[in-house]
């Protein structure tokens, strides 16, 4: 098959991190016959120092009009003190907006390997970690109005959440049906003891759960839902929460399986063309130094394979190599173990090194 991809370095790690994630998918075309053709796209602190924008129109349309979009990261302290239209971060958000990408997937599951990485006791470790978060992406605080102004004669500042019914109903539905597709338990996440929105959600989650008897829905407010995934993230196997919900509990939820550095994420609306991105930042403090951890990405480009270009078996080979790579006990510096007892079967290795070696790992399955 033939597919473009359009090609986001982005900022901080983000190129070392693509790098190895383009060598990955260039030995699976290899191995399965595919052709992926890349167009380079700018979008972040890189765009703004370049054109003045962080999403500039006709890099916004080569994503649109490619098969799917593979994203490093975004931002750095060089754009922290930028106006809130010249920050990196709102050239992500208007990528996300003008593909239409409302449904972001999040998994958190631990590699048997990794279990002792994990900061919880390994009494909830052993339970076993499996779960994703489905994140509304498009809407929400977001989204809303954003300013700052004199009010009573100080500086006030203002951030709007709203919700409509529709965009509550789209969500909710991908979260029904990722739930049908695993252990059918859904876990609606949002905080109806206080904000109208998410009254509506849940009212909206009720509503739509007639219509998917076999999936078995609970609420959660999310305060406690923070609580629950250290104290007891065995009992989830699906999550459907809001956007800034969803942000903040992603993170949380990556940091219990090991690191962020290996959390993939797909991102995707009403066609095939999505956004794949691992769910971690550009890490400013460790670019150029070829330690940060690739894995991520080359999960995220695993999901493109798998749900925007219909290559399950790709997809399954890319996830053997790491699981491979893992087993030998190779890790890059966030997942190397500090205990000296089991960091002494292990070898740390490089960004580079590590995208090398799983591409050594690919097998035709
Ligand atoms: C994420 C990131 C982004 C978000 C930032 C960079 C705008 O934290 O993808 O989780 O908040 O969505
Ligand atoms: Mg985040």
């Amino acid at each position: 098959m033939n597919k473009n991809i359009a090609v986001i370095r982005g900022d901080g790690i983000g190129p070392e991190i693509v790098a190895q994630a383009l060598l990955v998918l260039n030995r699976v075309a290899e191995l399965y016959g595919h052709s992926f053709h890349y167009t380079d796209v700018d979008m972040g602190g890189c765009a703004i120092d370049k054109w003045g924008n962080p999403l500039p129109e006709e890099m916004l349309q080569k994503c649109i009009s490619s098969d799917s979009v593979l994203l490093g990261a975004v931002g750095g302290n060089k754009w922290n003190n930028f106006p809130s239209h010249m920050r990196p971060e709102k050239g992500l958000l208007r990528l996300r907006a003008g593909m239409g990408v409302y449904s972001n997937n999040r998994p958190a599951k631990i590699w048997p390997q990794l279990a002792s990485a994990s900061p919880l006791k390994a009494s909830i470790v052993e339970k076993g970690i499996d779960f994703i978060i489905v994140r509304e992406l498009i809407g929400g605080i977001y989204f809303g109005e954003h300013k700052t102004e004199e009010i009573d004669g100080q500086p006030t500042a203002i951030d709007i959440l709203t919700y409509n019914e529709a965009e509550i109903e789209r969500i909710g539905r991908i979260g029904f049906e990722t739930a049908q597709k695993r252990n059918k338990q859904l876990c609606s996440v949002e905080k109806s003891n206080v904000l109208d929105s998410s009254r509506l959600w849940k009212s909206v989650m009720h509503r739509l759960a007639t219509e998917y008897p076999d999936v078995t829905l609970t609420d959660m407010l999310v305060d406690n839902c923070a609580m629950q995934i250290v104290k007891n993230p065995s009992q989830f196997d699906v999550i459907v929460t809001e956007n800034m919900f969803g942000d903040i509990l992603s993170d949380e939820a990556s940091m219990i399986t090991g690191s962020i550095g290996m959390i993939p994420s797909s991102s995707l609306g009403s066609s095939s063309c999505g956004l794949y991105e691992p769910i971690h930042g550009s890490a400013p403090d460790i670019a150029g130094k070829d330690i940060a951890n690739p894995i991520g990405t080359i999960l995220s480009a695993a999901m493109m394979l798998r749900f925007s270009f219909d290559m399950p078996q790709e997809a399954d080979c890319i996830e053997n190599a790491v699981s491979k790579l893992l087993d030998a006990g190779y890790r890059t510096a966030d997942i190397m173990p500090s205990d000296p007892s089991e960091s002494q079967n292990c070898k740390q290795i490089g960004c580079s090194e590590c995208g090398k070696f799983i591409c050594d790992y690919l097998k035709k399955l």
